[in-house]
Order: structure tokens, then C-alpha cells, then sequence
């Protein structure tokens, strides 16, 4: 079937001669603010470039935020609290700082999650799921679910409690599985990050 004249036509490489890295929908700046995503079938889709933009920034700065306060208390308030002599102390000061943090924790994976959803929606980007190719887009999200799960459900069902009377009962082995926790959780999260930055930009598609 013949396509239709549109500029973005003249800007775009044929689908056949997408490169196998190059990502499925590829952003056209054109004028009045508007990206143009050509999708292979050439298909138009229109998004508005700044909701995309902004969507994009409040993903971003969300993680920051919130793997960012992952990566301070994996690496720096628990190991310091697993020196402390005192189980009771260190117990009361975990629930302090973790108890504020979580709080946080709950509005920015909202955020970011809402934010996420709205851009794959914009790219229609939702046959990413059924490619494996997209490993990254399936990390993200899983690790998405994970937290939601522990902040969400898990904890305020039982988790919490669970893990006081453990504590009570043997600090030492109640904070080194805590630690472990945290550092599974943040690793894969990191793992996350990276590829993101760099399946965004058609790297690291493997398959
Ligand atoms: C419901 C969960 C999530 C959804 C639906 C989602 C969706 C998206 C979408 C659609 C993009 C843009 C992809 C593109 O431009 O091709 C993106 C980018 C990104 N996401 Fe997520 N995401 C989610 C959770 C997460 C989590 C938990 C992390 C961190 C561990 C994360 C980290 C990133 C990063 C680093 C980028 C790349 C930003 C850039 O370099 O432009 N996302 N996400």
C-alpha cells in the first residue's frame, strides 16, 4: 500500500533498513512541539513532546529519589547499625529511620510507576512486553512490582511485625538477613538502571 506524504516519511529510513539495535519507535522533533513516533509498520503516533518530556523527568528524579534512599540505607545505615552493642537501640533506630523512609518510598514508586505507565501508553510501547529483546523493560517493571508488594502489601500486613519479634529475638541474625535483603534488592535494581540508560538508546538488545 502506498503511504501518504508526511514529512516525518521523508525523515525516516524505510522499515526495512531499521537497524536490528535501533529502537522500535523512533522520536521525531518536528515543529509546534510535537513528536512524531514512527512505528516500522508506519503507523504515526502523536504525543505531545513535553508530557512526554515531563513524564520522563518525574520517572527519573522518582528513582533518584527512591533507589537513591535504597542505596543509603543498604550501604551505610544498616551495616552502621550492625555495629552497634545494643539490639534494642538498633532495633529503635531502624524502625525511626525506616519508618520515614518507607513513607516516602510509598508516593515516589506511586510517581514513578504512574509516570511510567502514562509513557508507555504515549510510545505505545506495550508490545515491549511480549519481547524479550526488551529484557530491560521487563526488569523495571518486575522490580517495580517487588517494591509495591513490600510497601504496599507486605508490610503493612505483616513484615513489619514479623521482623520486630525476630529482631527481639536475635538482632544479630535478624539484620544480617535484613542486609542481604537490601543488597539483593538494590543490585538488582542497579541492573535495572543501566539497562534502561542504555535500552532507551538501542543498546544492549540482545535476541
Ligand atoms: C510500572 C513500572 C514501570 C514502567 C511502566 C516503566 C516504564 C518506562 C518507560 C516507558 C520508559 C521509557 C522507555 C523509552 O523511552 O523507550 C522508562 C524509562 C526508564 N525507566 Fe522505567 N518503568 C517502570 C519502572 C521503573 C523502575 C522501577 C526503574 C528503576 C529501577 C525504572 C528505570 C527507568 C530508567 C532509568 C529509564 C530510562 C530513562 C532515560 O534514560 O531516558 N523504571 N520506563
Amino acid at each position: 500500500m502506498r503511504r501518504p506524504y508526511h514529512p516525518t516519511y521523508a525523515l525516516r529510513p524505510t522499515s526495512n533498513a531499521l537497524p536490528k539495535t535501533a529502537p522500535t519507535y523512533v522520536p521525531y522533533r518536528l515543529d509546534g512541539g510535537l513528536y512524531y513516533l514512527t512505528k516500522p509498520k508506519g503507523d504515526i503516533v502523536f504525543m505531545s513532546a513535553w508530557s512526554l518530556a515531563l513524564a520522563r523527568i518525574i520517572h527519573v528524579v522518582g528513582i533518584v529519589f527512591w533507589i537513591g534512599g535504597v542505596a543509603f540505607v543498604t550501604t551505610i545505615v544498616i551495616p552502621a547499625l550492625r555495629r552497634l552493642p545494643s539490639g534494642e537501640e538498633r532495633l529503635r533506630l531502624f524502625e525511626a529511620i525506616e519508618g520515614r523512609f518507607s513513607v516516602q518510598a510509598r508516593v515516589v514508586t506511586l510517581a514513578t510507576g504512574i509516570a511510567g505507565i502514562y509513557m508507555v501508553q504515549g510510545l505505545d510501547a506495550w508490545g515491549r512486553y511480549l519481547d524479550l529483546s526488551f529484557w530491560w523493560f521487563h526488569l523495571m517493571t518486575i522490580v517495580w512490582l517487588v517494591f509495591t508488594l513490600v510497601l504496599f502489601v507486605l508490610e503493612p500486613l505483616f513484615l513489619n511485625r514479623w521482623f520486630k519479634s525476630f529482631a527481639e529475638r536475635d538482632s544479630d541474625r535478624a539484620f544480617r538477613l535484613l542486609h542481604r535483603f537490601h543488597v539483593l534488592l538494590l543490585t538488582v535494581s542497579l541492573i535495572a538502571i543501566a539497562g534502561a540508560v542504555a535500552g532507551v538508546r538501542g543498546f544492549l538488545r540482545f535476541g
